[in-house]
This record gives structure tokens, C-alpha cells and sequence, in this order.
């Protein structure tokens, strides 16, 4: 493992606001380490997910929230300032990528948010012992087709334990022939697309940050297939 003194930091900084509220804004502080590990950068997606819990803030307060492949973390700080009861996770094979996801806390004076090591696809203790959840946040997830289903296996195990949990997911399209629509169907989950003109976020530049820039992204929200009788 590199020296901590060694290691090349630099911090980025959001502003979330409220253009009808002036006394309503947010301000997160996010380190990134140069570093291979995709986990070690704010992406994209990020501000946006980020920018769709800030416009549903007070329906996220007291939420039991956990962020799956969270990296720096960016959308699960903000829900935490927002109120809502966070439980952070990424890799359990990426220690580096986690202690940089308890750093992006510190920075933001969250001292006490749990951070595990959840594998997409691994039923490991963390994952079978983790308490009830009601949002799950996943940014930039679905971006190796490898890692689809196992992301959605995990997925799935948590709403079939929390039947009315969702998952608020941002993804960036990267090529026209990925899906998941067949995965959705084959776990039995149903996919909501939310226009990104419905919460400020079509915009190159957002929380006072130039990501996500040109790119291509789309919000979804999953739930569980509701049947034809409900
Ligand atoms: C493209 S980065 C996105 C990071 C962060 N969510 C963001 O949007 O800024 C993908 C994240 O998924 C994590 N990841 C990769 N493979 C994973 C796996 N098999 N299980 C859990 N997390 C994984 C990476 O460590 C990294 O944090």
C-alpha cells in the first residue's frame, strides 16, 4: 500500500442550491487520489445523482439510505446532509477505494457513516447482515457489462428483503447496444427513466462542477415488478 504522505490528493468542490430558496444550498467537499482505482474519482453521473437527491430532500430525510459502489461518494454525502441515515459500501476486494470512501466523510465532518465491503453479486456478512433499507443509490454502476447482473443479483436480494425499497441509479450510455431491460425482466424488477430537465440536471455543468460535461446520462429508478393484480 502507498504512504498516505505520498499519495497525490486533491479536493473537488459542489455547491447544491435552491434557486426559490436562497437560504438552501449545500456545499460537499470530495478528496480524489491519483490512482488507477475508478473509485478513487468523482464521475460523471455523480452530481447528478447527487442533484436528484438535493431536489428530493425532504422526502429522503430519515431514509435508511445504503450507496453501492460508492468511490468518493459524492450522492451518499449529500443524503446524509440531507438527513437521511447512510450506510456506505463498495468493493470488499478494494480496501484503497474504502478508506478513500471513510476520507470523502471525514472531509464533510461525517465521522460516524458505516463503510463496507459489498461485492455486487457476493453474499458476504455485509450484505446478509445489513439492517433494513428503504433507497439504495448506485452512480456510474452499469459500466462493464460483466458486472450487470451480478449488480442486480444484489439488487434484487435487497428488495426481496425490502419489498418497497427502490434503487436510484444514474448510468452513463457509453454504447447504444448496452441494456439491462432483459436482466430487469429476468430479476423481476420494473424501471422508471426520469427526464433529467425534471430536476436541473441537463446541464454540462452542475453543483458549481464541469461533470458531468457533454455526456450522455440517464436516471432510473427500480423497484420491484409490480404484478398485473397489484
Ligand atoms: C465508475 S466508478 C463510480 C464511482 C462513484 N460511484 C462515482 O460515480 O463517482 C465504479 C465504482 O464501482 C466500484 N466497483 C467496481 N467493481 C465493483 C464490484 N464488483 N462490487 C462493488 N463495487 C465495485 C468501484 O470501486 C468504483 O467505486
Amino acid at each position: 500500500m502507498s504512504d498516505p504522505q505520498t499519495v497525490l490528493k486533491y479536493t473537488k468542490q459542489f455547491h447544491f442550491f435552491d434557486e426559490e430558496n436562497d437560504a438552501a444550498s449545500l456545499n460537499i467537499a470530495i478528496p480524489e487520489v491519483l490512482d488507477p482505482s475508478y473509485g478513487m474519482y468523482v464521475w460523471p453521473c455523480a452530481p447528478v445523482l447527487a442533484q436528484y437527491i438535493w431536489y428530493q430532500r425532504e422526502y429522503i430525510r430519515g431514509k435508511r439510505v445504503l450507496e453501492i459502489g460508492a468511490g468518493t461518494a459524492l450522492p451518499g454525502i449529500v443524503a446524509a446532509k440531507c438527513g437521511a441515515d447512510v450506510v456506505l459500501s463498495d468493493s470488499a476486494l478494494l480496501p484503497k477505494c474504502l478508506e478513500n470512501t471513510k476520507q470523502s466523510c471525514l472531509a464533510n465532518g461525517l465521522m460516524d457513516i458505516p463503510v463496507l465491503g459489498i461485492t455486487w453479486g457476493d453474499f458476504n456478512p455485509d450484505l446478509l447482515e445489513l439492517g433494513p433499507v428503504d433507497i439504495i443509490l448506485g452512480s456510474d454502476c452499469f459500466y462493464d457489462t460483466k458486472d450487470f447482473e451480478p449488480i442486480l443479483v444484489t439488487i434484487s436480494f435487497l428488495i426481496e428483503k425490502n419489498p418497497q425499497a427502490m434503487f436510484w441509479t444514474t448510468y452513463q450510455v457509453r454504447s447504444a447496444d448496452r441494456s439491462v431491460e432483459y436482466l430487469l425482466e429476468k430479476w423481476e424488477l420494473g424501471c422508471l427513466r426520469i427526464n433529467l430537465d425534471t430536476f436541473g440536471a441537463n446541464k454540462p455543468c452542475l453543483a458549481g462542477s464541469q461533470l458531468p460535461g457533454n455526456h450522455t446520462i440517464e436516471m432510473l429508478v427500480i423497484e420491484r415488478r409490480k404484478s398485473s393484480q397489484e
